[in-house]
């Protein structure tokens, strides 16, 4: 399975403190948003990353990523020239994905919650279908909904209904089999000129390969959209760091649980945190 992290698009709701640059290098408490999605993946055990960005911040991704070999991954970019919505990432991604299942998480999307790691993994070993997620909000509208039956089959997907059939909306991570990029070039723009994932995830109810996982009340998905979202979520982050010391989203850290680097290379990745309470934290995952 490979993955995609998109962030670009115009963060717009956050003006002016994205005005020039990408939302998804604001910090959400300790460290860039973009960590968070990110980290996602890794949690899924997936180790080839493509990165969408805007072609005036896609640089800067590069020098903060590289290649991804100091986390013992493969990470590659690619530019979205204009926003055309979610479903263009897999067009944009089509030489990266080259028919290969791909998991594609929005980079301004926060998860946590126990339990979520091998519900990651579980969708990630997906060959055949599609896998999204269902999460219980108070302002149904504003999302793309999922209605499903009492077996949890799918019945509809809405994208923002004014009258919306159910609670469950649909986060910002989603997984495909390989067909994923022919069915997204085959995708008419919506009547906002956007590539929905909502249609691209019709396509795969109407074949009856879509499940859908839920989320449940234990569980945090939040919002990054607006500056008091922005706030409320450092502060979830900042509040269970510090309640633990344990650390949210912490890339090195997941590197270094999932095998993919060995502990002479997270000490020399701690050592470019010197001084810095990021540094100690990785410091000591290797002490213990
Ligand atoms: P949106 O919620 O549409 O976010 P946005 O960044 O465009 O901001 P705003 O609503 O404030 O104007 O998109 C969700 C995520 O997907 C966000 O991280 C940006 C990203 N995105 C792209 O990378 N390309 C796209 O074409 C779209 C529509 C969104």
């Amino acid at each position: 399975m490979k993955g995609i992290v998109l962030a670009g698009g115009t963060g717009s709701r956050l003006y002016p403190i994205t005005k020039g640059i990408s939302k998804h290098l604001i910090p959400i408490y300790d460290k860039p948003m973009i960590y968070y999605p990110l980290s996602v993946l890794m949690l899924a055990g997936i180790k080839e990353i493509l990165i969408i960005s805007n072609p005036e911040f896609i640089d800067i991704y590069k020098n903060i990523f590289y290649d991804g070999s100091q986390l013992g991954m493969d990470i590659k970019y690619q530019v979205q020239d204009e926003p055309r919505g979610l479903a263009d990432a897999f067009i944009v991604g089509d030489d990266f994905i080259n028919n290969e299942p791909t998991a594609l998480v929005l980079g301004d999307n926060v998860f946590y919650g126990q339990g979520f790691g091998p519900v990651l993994e579980e969708a990630a070993s997906l060959n055949n279908g599609a896998v999204i997620f269902g999460y219980y909000v108070k302002n149904p509208e504003d999302f793309g909904i999922v209605e499903f039956d009492e077996n949890r089959n799918v019945v509809s997907l809405e994208e923002k209904p004014k009258n919306p059939k159910s609670h469950y909306a649909i986060p910002g991570l989603y997984f495909y089999d390989k067909h994923v990029t022919e069915i997204a070039k085959n995708l008419k723009p919506s009547e906002r000129g956007e590539l929905e994932i909502t249609d691209l995830n019709k396509e795969y109810l109407k074949m009856g390969k879509l499940r859908v996982e839920l989320l449940g009340r234990g569980f945090a998905w939040l919002d990054t959209g607006t500056a008091d979202g922005l706030a409320s979520a450092s502060e979830f982050v900042r509040i269970i760091q510090k309640r633990q010391g344990l650390f949210i989203a912490c890339l090195e850290e997941i590197a270094y649980d999932k095998g993919f680097i060995k502990k002479d290379q997270l000490l020399k990745l701690a050592q470019e945190h010197k001084g810095t309470e990021y540094g100690k934290y990785l410091n000591n995952l290797v002490e213990e």
